[in-house]
């Protein structure tokens, strides 16, 4: 009598279709149907037809299906490059060989010195971020160069993303930051240099949301009993929120 290496793990509606499918195309030495499924079974055993069994299905909170990644494939989707630089490779790169770079892979759609072609988007630009339209790009709106070498790394060029080498990376980010007036001719990116950018918008950015009810903190001990909490403005006739018929264009206060 054949019997499972683990009896209690539960045999798939596909792999068992197939086996009883295999069964109907061997002839059968079967007496009763049950017989005959112990049968088919054996029979597949003995053709070194390997039972699908899933390994993973019966783990807690699994669904039954996929595989778990290992750590090399987990490795390769892990790619983020942190502010503070954790993450960057070994490698590096100067401006001169980025711009090498640059012209053959990036300039088509961001102009070669990074003005952009058409629509596609502008890299450099010290013009200020006011005004009812501002440019955003590299130099007047990124807050740091080592979340310039990820977006390069994983998204860029954009027909062919996480093409290029860590040391093209490296180039490029040295060359487009020099564009930018942020760095010297001179200077080489590398894990060590890129966190030590201090790009023009750094502080530009709120941290903090400055609306007052969004920075309360919960009470956790010695709370206010509800009844004590008095409800002394709220937002019903400031005219706070648009009108919600007609169209946005002609929406004016009430
Ligand atoms: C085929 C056109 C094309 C090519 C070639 C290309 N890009 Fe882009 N790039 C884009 C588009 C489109 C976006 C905007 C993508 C988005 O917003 O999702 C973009 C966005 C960017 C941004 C972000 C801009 C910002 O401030 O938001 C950077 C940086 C960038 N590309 C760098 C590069 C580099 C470096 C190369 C060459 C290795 C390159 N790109 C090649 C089309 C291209």
């Amino acid at each position: 009598m054949f019997s499972w290496d683990k009896p209690n793990q539960r045999l798939p509606a596909a792999a068992a279709a197939a086996l009883l499918l295999l069964g109907a195309a061997l002839p059968s030495r079967a007496a009763s149907p049950s017989e005959g499924a112990a049968d088919v079974a054996e029979t597949a055993a003995l053709a070194k037809i390997a039972p699908v069994v899933p390994a993973e299905s019966d783990r807690v909170g699994h669904y039954g299906y996929g595989t778990v990644p290992t750590a090399a494939q987990i490795a390769g989707w892990a790619i983020d490059i942190r502010p503070d630089g954790q993450g960057l490779p070994e490698g590096s790169g100067t401006v001169e060989h980025g711009a090498d770079i640059y012209a053959q892979q990036c300039a088509g759609c961001h102009g070669t010195f990074g003005e952009g072609e058409g629509r596609y988007p502008k890299l450099a630009s010290q013009s200020k971020l006011t005004g009812d339209q501002p440019t955003k790009a590299v130099g007047n709106y990124w807050p740091y160069a080592t979340t310039l070498w990820d977006y390069i790394n994983r998204a860029m060029p954009f027909p062919a993303p996480h093409s290029l080498s860590a040391n093209d990376v490296y180039a490029i980010t040295a060359y487009i930051l020099n564009l930018n007036d942020v760095v010297p001719d001179n200077f080489v990116a590398d894990r060590n240099s890129l966190p030590k950018v201090v790009m023009p918008n750094r502080h530009g950015f709120i941290l903090r949301d400055p609306r007052p009810d969004t920075a309360s903190t919960e009470c956790m001990t010695h709370c206010l009993p509800e009844a004590a909490v008095k409800i002394t403005s709220t937002a019903e006739g400031k005219d706070l929120t648009p009108r919600t018929s007609g169209p946005l264009d002609e929406m004016a206060p009430k």
